[in-house]
């Protein structure tokens, strides 16, 4: 193993789903994938295989389709666990089983209640048992930053007997300090003197998770766990870009480290994970953040026309943004020309999505005068990530509403025939979520209704996103529409979820935390 590359292993599908409202369907999930082995990061961690049927099914799918990242499941240290990530891995080229168990007082005894033996013992069983299913396996310390020291070098050193080759150890809450991640690191890396590589997994409750990765690396650690958009659990964790910046843009603070990612690719990632969350970075998110490159002062505006570099400390082009060429194509644009610029944003369509997308492209010009890169992702995505329309929206009509009852008039077609009928509402997203529940007979249950627009201009496509649930003892399934009618786009992002839920009906059910730990 070289000892100056840095492993990235990213999370996005797994703890990043995490992220509340961030739920994908398997589609959605693949293309996200092959986006990131596109970026080149080292592990992919696809999901969660016992927490449904879906994740394992979406874990399949990955590892059919990825074939230079090494895929992953979690598990907890439970065999039903493990069984059903080994399986979801099995048809990948290189395979990764991430087991784990928490080591931290509070953890064993509220949540487990096991006696710190009884959790040696259970690791150490649960490495045994992954590597009957793969050579390459993950261990990690859930709630490590507030685990004692000597019980994390006594399980660490059990479970790389067992055959751990990688010991992740994740500040699960995001409460430590860099220099107290340091140190730690430090010591640990010592302990384990080249039997396994040493992880980090940082959480950024206090803001601190890249500066406490970066801090581990300088102290031994050789892999990273991250997500796209600093995606997770709550506040989320180490952002990716970021990571991977400081390393470069430091390089000569941190000397030969280096990691295997094409910073070209990140920007481009960085879009389409946004796009299909409806989970928008801040604007003045590092690296990514629509305000990473804008200079607003007079005085910075005169330094950066003098030369960039005054006020910029890496080039946007380094992570694959063109701030010169965000303005693109229009209704005279041909096939070859879109497909030029398809590939310059980095999509590899099929002939087929790339004909339904040039379709799409096509009434989209004809409409609206100025399409922007923007525009195409949202577009491209939308028909790239599209599962099968068991339900397809023909035509919405609406009612004037004003000062009176809002009603709406939708044509559906399911199964070769076509279906109208007409509703009220108290407003009109009601009226036409309700009519279209009377038509699908499915009847969802609005949790979250979130219209954005995608690019500039009054004639701005909309983005309509709703978070919705058919069955209250099941996860909640997101949809997505994308329309330059606000109303449309609402009534697409809906048809969506139930086709979403339809495609994944019977692979549902609640993800569990009976023992062994949550997630
Ligand atoms: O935050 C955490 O501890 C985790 C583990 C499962 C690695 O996500
Ligand atoms: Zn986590």
């Amino acid at each position: 193993m070289n000892q100056d590359k840095i492993i990235i292993f990213d999370t996005t599908l797994r703890d990043g789903e995490q992220s509340p409202g961030a739920s994908m369907n398997t589609e959605e999930k693949i293309q996200i994938a092959t986006q990131l082995e596109r970026l080149g990061v080292d592990v992919i961690e696809a999901g969660f295989a016992a927490a449904s049927p879906g994740d394992f099914d979406a874990i399949d799918k990955i590892a059919q389709r990825v074939t230079q990242s090494t895929v992953c499941s979690l598990a907890r240290a439970l065999e039903s666990d493990i069984k059903a990530a080994g399986e979801a891995i099995a048809k990948a080229p290189k395979q990764r089983i991430h087991t784990f168990i928490a080591t931290s007082p509070i953890h064993m005894e509220y949540k487990l209640k096991m006696t710190p033996d009884e959790v040696i013992r259970r690791a150490v069983d649960a490495v045994t048992y992954a590597r009957t299913f793969v050579e390459d396996v993950e261990f990690s310390l859930e709630d490590a930053g507030r685990s004692d020291m000597g019980f994390m070098k006594e399980i660490i050193s059990a479970t790389i007997e067992a055959g751990a080759g990688t010991i992740n150890i994740p500040d699960t809450v995001g409460i430590l300090m860099p220099n107290e991640v340091g140190e730690r690191i430090a010591e640990l890396v010592d302990h384990v003197a080249g039997r396994a590589i040493i992880s980090v997994h940082n959480h950024n409750d206090l803001g601190l998770a890249v500066a406490n990765s970066l801090e581990a690396v300088h102290k031994g650690a050789r892999q990273i766990e991250c997500t796209v958009n600093g995606l997770g659990e709550r506040a989320g964790n180490a952002a990716l870009e970021e990571v991977v910046m400081a390393l470069k843009v430091r390089s000569n603070y941190y000397g030969n480290l280096h990691t295997d990612i094409n910073t070209r690719e990140i920007y481009p990632t960085s879009r389409l994970i946004a796009t299909i969350t409806g989970i928008e970075p801040q604007p003045n998110k590092a690296v990514v953040g629509r305000n990473a490159f804008a200079h607003e002062s007079g005085i910075h505006q005169d330094g950066v026309l003098k030369n960039k570099l005054t006020y910029e400390i890496f080039r946007p082009e380094e992570i694959g943004l063109d701030l010169n060429d965000t303005l693109v194509l229009g209704k005279h644009s041909g096939r070859a020309a879109f497909k030029d610029k398809l590939a310059k944003l980095g999509f590899a369509p099929s002939d087929e999505e790339l004909n339904s997308a040039f379709e799409r492209f096509k009434e989209l010009a004809d409409k609206k005068k100025e399409i922007y890169d923007d525009d195409i992702r949202a577009l491209v995505t939308s028909e790239m990530t599209n599962i099968e329309k068991t339900y397809e929206l023909v035509a919405l009509q609406l009612m004037d509403s004003t000062g009176g009852v809002p009603s709406a008039a939708v044509t559906i077609a399911h199964e070769g025939k076509e279906i109208t009928d007409a509703g009220i509402g108290d407003g009109t997203i009601d009226a036409v979520f309700k009519t279209i529940d009377r038509i699908t007979g499915h009847h969802g249950r609005l949790l979250d209704y979130r219209v954005k627009s995608v690019s500039q201009g009054k004639d701005a496509l909309a983005n309509v996103t709703v978070k919705v649930t058919f069955n209250d003892n099941e996860p909640a399934i997101i949809g997505h529409g994308l329309s330059l009618d606000t109303m449309l786009a609402s009534a697409r992002a809906y048809l969506g979820a139930i086709n979403s839920y339809l495609s994944m009906e019977g692979m549902l059910k609640i993800r569990n935390s009976d023992s062994g730990g949550t997630v």
